[in-house]
């Protein structure tokens, strides 16, 4: 049949109103659902879950919410009263596979208020673009950007093989004991099979997000020597602070040390051992500071130090035993509550590492499914501080610290944390592209293929 004029231009005029009105509901469909997800964003960051009082009814009331309109199986779990763990699941087609858990902490440390451009709980959006709160990068925004991916791939119809736990646990920002710690070893936790652990990392200033295998430990040392008072204008030796500020001064030399490979480029952060020192304790005091002619017959001295699990703790020991704080210099030393608690180890004294080569098919599959949406892994790092992730890697689960959150200055405990809408809207992609690849994951389907190949 042959068309004429008046016909073909009717059909390209249909067409065209098709298309503009489907792009145009495309387009004011996503710019709803857009503004929808970030105003979910804001409304989690306004909850006030900052230490010392966290309000962990309102966000456990908002995140149950949350579950019901994405059709989530949700419990409470209530391990120490008043310090809420709300567990949510995503049932899986293969439910005997053990299953993927996106863990995230509901409590965020406190702000300074007037050292904020914009209130830290009032998640304020500025012009161009960045979303100011408490908890915007630590880490409210895992914790939403998981709950969206969920929320997209439901909508899109895809269906999980493995079954996905959401976890939203109390107390991280105070070491997690009545949170991660207890529900590690809940009998709740055991029974959900878990696979693969993810919880949170640190922003990246680079386009490179960062991912993290291990943390380090505290070591909170306090170091004190005592020696002979006498007249401020005497000169004498091994003085109680002349004896400290020996062993301050080898103890920066060897921080320097540390630090100079950082700054040489040989190492990342989460490699070496960092020492700061914390606290200086000397003097006799007087009614208007310190009494002036007198030296004093104790001093002492606190540090934390940052401890990989790469590095021979025997040795370290040594050096503080023999080099900081020996009792031949009239020193004593203590070393902080984490130290007897084989921090960071698992049962077998052994550190607690997640592994990133091939022998751990979660590491390969992260990183594919990072690249599939469009962004980059940095090389696998240490985490220089502490996060709850330790508590299931202890007891040998792997576990990867990760939040996709690029192009972004570190302002974790910082003033004015902020997070840029785009990035993320981002994360919430590169969420989906994760939790596909991991509910999907099945290592006796591959096995068949491979099989089949053969
Ligand atoms: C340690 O203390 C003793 C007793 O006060 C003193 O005789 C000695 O010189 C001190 N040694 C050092 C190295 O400070």
């Amino acid at each position: 049949m042959k068309l004429k004029w008046p016909n073909i231009m009717f059909i390209g005029f249909l067409l065209s109103t098709v298309a503009v009105t489907f792009s145009e509901s495309e387009s004011s469909e996503s710019e709803s659902s857009e503004s929808d997800i970030i105003s979910r964003f804001q409304q989690y960051l306004k909850i006030k879950t900052n230490h010392p009082s966290p309000n962990y009814k309102q966000s456990s009331e908002f995140l149950i919410s949350e579950a019901n309109s994405l059709s989530l199986h949700s419990q409470t779990i209530e391990l120490v009263p008043g310090k809420p763990l709300v567990l949510l699941k995503w049932v899986g087609t293969s439910p005997d596979l053990p299953a993927i858990m996106l863990y995230s902490h509901t409590d965020v440390v406190p702000a300074e208020h007037d050292k904020w451009d914009h209130p830290p709980f009032e998640a304020h959006l500025d012009s161009d673009g960045r979303i100011y709160a408490r908890g915007s990068q630590d880490m409210k925004c895992v914790a939403m950007q998981y709950l969206e991916a969920v929320r997209k791939l439901k909508q899109w119809g895809f269906q999980p093989k493995r079954s996905i736990y959401l976890a939203f646990a109390p107390d991280e920002e105070i070491g997690g004991h009545d949170g991660a710690e207890k529900f590690s070893l809940s009998r709740v936790f055991q029974d959900l099979n878990v696979a693969i652990v993810l919880d949170e990392g640190l922003p990246s200033p680079d386009a490179n997000y960062r991912a993290f295998y291990a943390e380090k430990s505290p070591w909170w040392l306090v170091i004190k020597a005592v020696g002979i008072p006498g007249h401020g204008a005497k000169l004498y030796d091994n003085s109680a602070m002349e004896n400290l500020l020996k062993s301050i001064e080898s103890i920066q030399r060897y921080r320097a040390s540390q630090f100079d490979s950082i700054k040489a480029g040989l190492k990342a952060i989460g490699d070496v051992v960092s020492i700061n020192t914390v606290f200086l304790k000397a003097g006799t005091p007087s009614p208007t500071g310190f009494v002036m002619n007198l030296q004093p017959s104790e001093a002492e001295a606190g540090f934390d130090i940052r401890v990989p699990p790469t590095v021979d703790t025997e040795s370290l020991e040594r050096r503080i035993s023999e080099e900081w704080a020996p009792t031949w210099r009239n020193m004593s030393f203590t070393l902080g509550q984490f130290k007897q608690k084989m921090y960071g180890r698992d049962a077998s004294g052994k550190p607690a590492i997640t592994k990133t080569d091939s022998s751990n098919p979660w590491w390969a599959l992260l990183e594919n499914a990072v690249q599939e949406a469009g962004g980059k892994l940095g090389k696998p790092e240490i985490f220089p501080a502490s996060t709850d992730a330790r508590y299931f890697r202890n007891l040998g689960f792997p576990a990867i610290g990760f939040s996709p959150i690029a192009n972004t200055p570190d302002l974790l405990h910082d003033h004015n944390e902020f997070l840029h809408k785009d990035e993320y809207l981002k994360g919430i992609k590169i969420y989906e592209s994760i939790i596909k690849a991991y509910a999907s994951y099945d290592e006796h389907e591959i096995d068949e293929r491979f099989k089949d190949e053969l």
